[in-house]
């Protein structure tokens, strides 16, 4: 049927899934992020990003039933993210978002929205 959100309009659970996959991708090959992951397998922090963002644009509130409210600040609190961080995260990012080819304008409300996040979480200057 005609989509009635962001989340259907961009293809739902699948696309969530090809962009978050192929950001973990990228942080497994990055000098300034890996190191940040406590686990060895990044397959669970990749899933709590994929859901995560599956909710915030409209889809299965699955993040929220397994994790409570994002917080996502107060989750971010024991590594240290400043400038160099925010744009290793961006740089990861950018190519999964690229990757996937979405239409416009979803693709830039995506892209701003990240910008955004990734920015409200610096909690370092240096
Ligand atoms: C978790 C790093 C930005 C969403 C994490 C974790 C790290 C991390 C190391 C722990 C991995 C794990 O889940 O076990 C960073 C860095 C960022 C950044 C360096 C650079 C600015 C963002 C942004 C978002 C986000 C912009 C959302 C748009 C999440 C979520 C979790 C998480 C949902 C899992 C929270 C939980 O339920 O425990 N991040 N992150 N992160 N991050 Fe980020």
């Amino acid at each position: 049927g005609t989509p009635q959100n962001f989340y259907e309009a961009v293809g739902g659970e699948e696309t969530f899934r090809r962009i978050v996959g192929r950001f973990y991708a990228e942080v497994a090959k990055d000098e300034v992020l890996r190191p940040l992951y406590p686990e060895e397998d990044l397959g669970p922090a990749e899933e709590r990003l994929r859901l995560f963002l599956i909710q915030y644009w409209g889809g299965p509130h699955t993040y929220s039933d397994q994790r409570g409210h994002p917080r996502l600040r107060m989750r971010h609190a024991p590594f240290t993210i400043g400038p160099i961080e925010r744009d290793a995260w961006l740089r990861c990012m950018r190519i999964a978002v690229d990757e996937e080819r979405l239409p416009e304008p979803e693709r830039t409300q995506l892209w701003e929205y990240l910008e955004m996040a990734a920015n409200s979480l610096l909690n370092t200057w240096v």
